[in-house]
């Protein structure tokens, strides 16, 4: 259980060339057993010492989570893999190779200096090298892999500034370095490796298309039917939700997208609207909705960076529920369409 709430710093940093004070005091307090929550290319981070099991431990705490799902570990250096993975893979090295710095993150054999409580007592690690200055600067900094999760509560959406940290977390951590928005909006890309096999355990910030590319291989992607709990734990099906119910209609017309909207304005209560920009305006004039418009239906990668963004304003403006259109299933599509899908209520998902 969480004890009296502690003093929370927010300390602004640039993002592109953060002071270098800054980042050692930051690294400091990583060194001394405490939390940290910094920006990277993909959303907010919660770091703690990857190597320090009672700092890990305090990460599940404060976030509320569930200590059966394990966290990622960053390092600031290719090289630095082999201190937390107990094998590399040709494929993971050729990865590491095309992918790195940046938002891919590859499930491997644990090394066990690496505390068993990183990866819930499993056998394998999570690894990714992030490319944001401040996330590698502060792991520099540290000299020591990094362990973090995404800086939100447990179930909720991802943080993707320092406002949305502090409403989650604030009080519960000692440090947030506030860089700005996050630069993708969505999560990395989580993949696992059975011999030449790569699959994608959660879809990301790097595309399945890329994948296939740099592999020049076809790329399997798991769902709950062939990854399962014990694979993935953390791509339940509940996850990435915002407060209010969310109704998630793939596949449909913006018009029935629009209608459900009006069929549940009738009920009473706002109803927010998740719309691309192109998207048959009208609903902003009318009372009682909340329209969140994330970009333009065909450039994915602005509608990821605004995705969880305008989740939490809807919750702010106070909705009772939210009704969302679907993406095309390509490039970033595929983990708009994963994350909108978790963060539904079951009745519509699955
Ligand atoms: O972009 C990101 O990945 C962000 C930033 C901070 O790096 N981090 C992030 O962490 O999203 P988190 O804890 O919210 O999600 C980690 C994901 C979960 O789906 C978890 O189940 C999976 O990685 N994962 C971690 N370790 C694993 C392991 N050993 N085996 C299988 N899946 C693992
Ligand atoms: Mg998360």
């Amino acid at each position: 259980m969480p004890g009296e709430p502690i003093e929370t710093r927010i300390v602004p940093v640039d993002p592109g060339a953060p002071d270098a004070e800054h980042i050692a005091q930051a690294a400091a307090v990583i060194r001394g057993g405490g939390l940290v929550a910094f920006p990277t290319e993909t959303v907010y981070g919660l770091g703690a010492n990857a190597l320090d099991e009672t700092a890990v431990r305090r990460i599940f705490e404060a976030k509320g989570r569930d200590e059966n799902d394990p966290l990622i570990v960053h390092i600031g250096a290719p090289e630095d893999l082999e201190n937390v993975v107990a094998h590399v893979p040709a494929t993971a090295r050729w990865l590491a190779r095309v992918a790195w710095p940046g938002p891919l993150t590859m499930v491997l054999p644990r090394n066990h200096a690496v505390p068993g409580v990183v990866s819930a007592g499993r056998e394998t690690v999570a690894v990714r090298m992030p490319s944001h200055p401040v996330a590698l600067g502060l792991i520099r900094a540290a000299r020591v892999p990094i362990a973090a999760p995404s800086a939100n509560r447990f179930m909720r959406t991802s943080a993707t500034d320092a406002a949305h940290v502090y409403e989650d977390l604030g009080g519960r951590i000692e440090m947030i370095l506030d860089g700005g928005p996050a630069y993708a909006g969505i999560e990395s890309t989580v993949v696992a490796f059975e011999g030449d096999h790569v699959s994608v355990l959660r879809p990301g910030a790097v595309s399945r298309e890329w994948l296939e590319g740099a592999l020049d291989r076809e790329v399997e992607v798991r769902d709950r039917a062939t990854a399962g709990p014990a694979m993935s734990p953390g791509t339940q099906e509940r996850h990435y939700a915002p407060r209010a119910k969310l109704l998630y209609l793939p596949g449909e017309t913006v018009q029935t997208v629009v209608d459900r909207a009006r069929a549940e304005r009738r009920n009473g209560g706002l109803v927010g609207v998740v719309l691309a920009d192109e998207d048959a305006p009208g609903l902003e004039d009318e009372a009682g909705f909340a329209v969140a418009r994330l970009g333009r239906g065909d450039q994915l990668d602005a509608v990821g960076r605004r995705l969880f963004a305008a989740l939490r304003e809807l919750d702010r403006a106070g909705v009772r529920v939210i009704i969302a259109r679907g993406f095309p299933r390509e490039g970033t599509g595929l983990a708009i369409d994963d994350r909108l899908r978790r963060a539904s209520t079951p009745k519509t998902g699955h």
